[in-house]
């Protein structure tokens, strides 16, 4: 799927800035390039994205609003068209709301410098790690402050050895390249929001896992045939200050391995 759609990604996450004049002059020295010589002009603000990273695949965009209207991305310049789809209101939706976090895969030499490279775009602050030995993984975590939308960064403990040691997280790297790989929302309702999106055809790569108990259950979509993301609906019991549990992740990257 990769090789017929080159371009499919994910291609940037949009962070805030109150100065973007002063951001985009102090990364300019540290040496971090972006699209655009200067901030492009907004409706509503102004906005610069990087050059995608060498280690993820991703660009960063930052937006400076000046007003309240802080969802319309469209150029000074630009024409807005209204969508000529409705969309569909099945009832489930209302249960799915925030994105709680993003997952990019990226090598395990990558690693640090993929998350330092984030660390020092952003005002994130690398918070923990889960290592999954028997399956190669490490899942490392970068946020800003507690249910706030989390960056995570998922590779293999080791490198790519080309054979079965290297794990789903490495073996997905081969075949997809370093991408994001899912996007999380938060769900409530998550057992009957799961139920109605099935009935509504959409199919998983693994049955719900976790409990109330355990704080957390979680699920992975399979992925989209147009954009190649999986969607994860993410459950919270009890405002639990971690991200995952250890046997959720195990079995959530045992799945990607149908990918
Ligand atoms: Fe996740």
């Amino acid at each position: 799927m990769a090789k017929t759609l080159p371009n499919t990604r994910l291609e940037t996450l949009v962070f805030t800035t109150p100065d973007i004049r002063e951001y985009v002059a102090i990364e300019k020295e540290r040496g971090v390039a972006f699209l655009t010589d200067t901030p492009v002009k907004l409706r509503h603000g102004l906005f610069i994205q990087t050059l995608p990273s060498r280690f993820t695949g991703n660009s960063l965009g930052f937006v400076e609003w000046h007003t309240n209207d802080h969802r319309s991305y469209p150029p000074a310049s630009g024409i807005t068209e209204e969508p000529l789809l409705p969309k569909p209101s099945s009832g489930y939706q209302t249960g799915i709301s925030v994105l709680d976090h993003a997952a990019t895969r990226v090598r395990a030499q990558d690693r640090n410098a993929a998350i330092l490279e984030f660390l020092s775009l952003t005002n994130y602050h690398y918070d923990f790690a889960v290592y999954v030995k028997s399956l190669n993984s490490i899942t490392s975590v970068a946020r800003r402050k507690k249910d706030d939308f989390a960056m995570v960064f998922t590779s293999g403990i080791l490198g790519d050895t080309g054979d079965g040691a290297s794990g789903p997280t490495e073996k997905f790297i081969r075949t997809y390249g370093t991408r994001v790989h899912h996007i999380a929302f938060r769900t409530e309702r998550i057992v009957e929001t799961v139920a109605a999106l099935k009935a509504d055809g959409m199919a998983f790569l693994l049955d719900l896992v976790g409990s109330p108990e355990e704080g957390l259950r979680q699920i992975f979509t399979v992925p989209s045939p147009h954009t190649m993301l999986v969607t994860e609906y993410i459950q919270r019991y009890g405002g639990l200050d971690g991200f995952f549990t250890r046997s959720n992740v195990e079995l959530l990257t045992k799945a990607t391995e149908k990918q």
